[in-house]
């Protein structure tokens, strides 16, 4: 299967422009999955909750759920992409998951970032991992990589893919991605964003790019530059994710002590 990325500069509070913009990217894209940045739509620095209840919309009732539902059914490929999510009087960082059958899901992030926390309710979804027509996709969101118990999670909850709707401004995640994904045997999905927004007195946020595909054998298989708005896509086999063992002596799920780990679990 294909997997691809696409990584671009999405124009805050332009959401017709920014759609139109991947539309016209992907459409005749040979894919069968495509990962989008967070907030991809929308852009990411809010600065009040007025403008955040303004941008988000209900999921999937909304435009942009009803947009990539129906790029996925046209289409035939699967898509896992960022939104602000209203759910009444609460606001969420989410994710969707779309498919050739339409809306599939949604993800709601679970580790706010930084100014996220003043305008977003904590994620309430917990993780989750589907079985779709190309492989079992999970899907964490940009700081949730900072915590290795996300993707620890979604792989012992049997995901193939990772999938990683991303606004990275710290310089870290690109190179350890590819140890998250040795360290679990699966495959990442990392679709940043460029540019920059200073929408906020002093507080200008510049996005490092650098989105990438990484294997379960910590290997990048495809990264795009700091700059480039570009989709990047490779070819995968999901399934290689299913073998979990080093070694005829180390499979590195039933190596570990879970009465070791205690400590995880308590607060
Ligand atoms: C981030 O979680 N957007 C850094």
């Amino acid at each position: 299967m294909k997997a691809g990325v696409y990584q671009f500069n999405p124009a805050f509070g332009k959401k017709d422009e920014n759609l139109k913009n991947v539309l016209s990217e992907v459409k005749d894209a040979d894919l069968d999955l495509l990962v989008l940045p967070e907030f991809f739509a929308t852009g990411y620095q809010f600065i009040s909750t007025d403008e955040v209840a303004e941008l988000s919309e209900r999921i999937p009732d909304g435009d942009t759920t009803g947009c990539l539902s129906q790029l996925s059914h046209q289409q035939g490929f699967y898509i896992v992409a960022g939104l602000p999510e209203r759910d009444g009087d609460r606001f969420f960082n989410s994710a969707i998951l779309t498919g050739p059958e339409g809306f599939i899901s949604v993800y709601r992030k679970t580790h706010l970032f930084f100014e996220e926390k003043l305008y977003f309710t904590p994620g309430d979804t917990g993780f989750k991992v589907w079985k779709t027509g190309i492989g079992r996709i999970g899907i964490m969101i940009c700081f949730d990589w900072f915590f290795p118990e996300s993707m620890r999670i979604l792989s012992l909850m049997g995901a193939d893919i990772v999938a990683h709707p991303s606004n990275l401004v710290l310089p870290y995640c690109p190179a350890v991605m590819p140890v998250r994904c040795l360290e679990n045997r699966v495959f990442s999905v990392t679709a940043n964003r460029t540019g920059e927004e200073k929408r906020k007195e002093g507080k200008s946020l510049k996005f490092i790019g650098q989105s990438l595909i990484a294997s379960p054998d910590g290997k990048v298989l495809i990264k795009a530059r700091e700059d480039e708005e570009t989709l990047i896509t490779v070819e995968i086999d999901p399934h290689i994710s299913r073998n979990k063992s080093l070694n005829p002596l180390n499979n590195i799920f039933e190596d570990r002590r879970i009465d070791m780990y205690r400590k995880l679990t308590e607060d």
